[in-house]
């Protein structure tokens, strides 16, 4: 019988179908079935950095509705370490995790979190923050320990140059090296059969670039595509023009992961621009500094006016926090207490992955556009 499928995609470790198209936009609505778990995409990720999501538990994640979450290689490679993992019997187990695991190559954490990092042909290297060793972090390592972590899909490493950088001839030799590390990736994975390999875009804002490298990448004919080197700063339009070029030709059969993108403007305007999944630390992040995500911005639960409001956060989230405690409570006990930020946490990924599902129903129901105009309407509602 001829499949019923609008796009799919078929290799060892990923199965891709389009399940619904939106007619006016690129967004879509598809299922990914990885080895662990069948994911629902337009999906968002939850960042695990050390085999746990500041303030929150494995389990409350997956209570919270996340079908696949993101840990990051140079975290774990640094510990509990390569060798520990491989005797754990990978992360899955470690954190006890049973639903799907994507994990960043570490390069890219390097680089932002050290002012040390260096990039040569070899790798990326930088110094060690617990004890001042330098450290290289080739691409044969970076899949060696992501292989030992056991995660559904890994990423290559990539050369991320920071995307408000002025210098062409930097984003030039970081495209090309991207596509070297990517070969380079591919050969030392040890386990292709249970274990994605995705490559990611690199190009900066510069459309040459960007169409170079989505020339060498689209010929590895890989299970899925990322695109990276945004989200740094740069404006709106040109983030959207580059992810717009990115979607029109990427293979439509395949997923496309949009990198370090969690605003919920954003994730929508991403969605109908046909990526879908996304990550970012954002959620738990603003958790930490008491804030909690509702339509339309941000409530900072610090401020004084919450002392007497006895609502919950959002009267319309089902999530445990809201059924349960009020803006008050939360108020008294905010940035005093862990348990406050775990309050706002265990809300704020809800918040997203209720998003993630109303945009997947919108399309699968053929009202996105509709989600779209009440979507922005209410969000820069009380605004200029
Ligand atoms: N996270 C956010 N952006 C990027 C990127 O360009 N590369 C990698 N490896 N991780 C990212
Ligand atoms: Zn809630």
């Amino acid at each position: 019988a001829a499949s019923t499928f609008l796009h799919s995609s078929s290799s060892p470790a990923l199965k891709f179908r389009v399940v619904a198209q939106c007619s006016v936009s690129r967004a879509r609505a598809s299922v990914m079935t990885l080895p662990h778990h069948t994911v629902h995409l337009p999906t968002f990720m939850p960042v695990g950095t050390q085999g746990t999501m500041k303030g929150l538990l494995p389990q409350q994640v997956k209570e919270a509705g996340a079908e696949i979450i993101l840990g990051n290689t140079y975290h774990l490679g640094t510990r509990p370490g390569k060798e520990s993992m491989k005797a754990f019997g990978g992360l899955h187990q470690l954190m006890g995790w049973d639903r799907a695991l994507l994990t960043d190559s570490g390069g890219f954490q390097m680089v932002s979190l050290s002012a040390l990092s260096k990039v040569t042909e070899e790798g990326v290297k930088f110094q060690s923050p617990y004890d001042g060793t330098e450290i290289l972090l080739t691409p044969e390592e970076s899949i060696a320990i992501q292989n030992a972590i056991g995660a559904d899909i890994m990423m290559q490493l990539d050369d991320v140059v920071d995307v408000m950088e002025k210098d062409y001839d930097r984003f030039k030799i970081a495209t090309h090296r991207t596509t070297r590390w990517l070969d380079r990736c591919i050969e030392a994975n040890k386990n292709p059969q249970r274990q994605n390999l995705f490559p990611i875009v690199q190009g900066g804002l510069h459309p040459d670039l960007r169409a170079t490298s989505l020339d060498q990448l689209i010929a590895r004919d890989a299970p899925g595509y990322a695109i990276g080197g945004l989200s740094g700063g740069e404006a709106k339009d040109q983030f959207w023009r580059v992810i717009l070029q990115c979607t029109g030709r990427l293979p439509p059969s395949k997923p496309r992961y949009c990198m370090g993108v969690g605003f919920a403007v954003d994730l929508v305007v991403c969605c109908a621009l046909g990526a879908d999944m996304y990550d970012c630390v954002f959620p738990t992040r603003t958790a930490r500094f008491g804030c909690a995500l509702i339509h339309g911005g941000q409530l900072n639960l610090k401020n004084r006016e919450f002392a007497v409001d006895f609502r919950p956060i959002d009267d319309t989230c089902s999530c445990s926090t809201c059924t349960h405690y009020t803006r008050a409570y939360i108020h008294t006990i905010v940035t005093k207490y862990p348990v406050a930020c775990h309050l706002l946490s265990v809300h704020n990924v809800a918040y997203q992955m209720r998003l993630m599902d109303n945009i997947r129903s919108s399309i699968i129901e053929d009202n996105f556009p509709t989600f779209v105009q009440d979507f922005m309407a209410g969000y820069y509602k009380d605004r200029d």
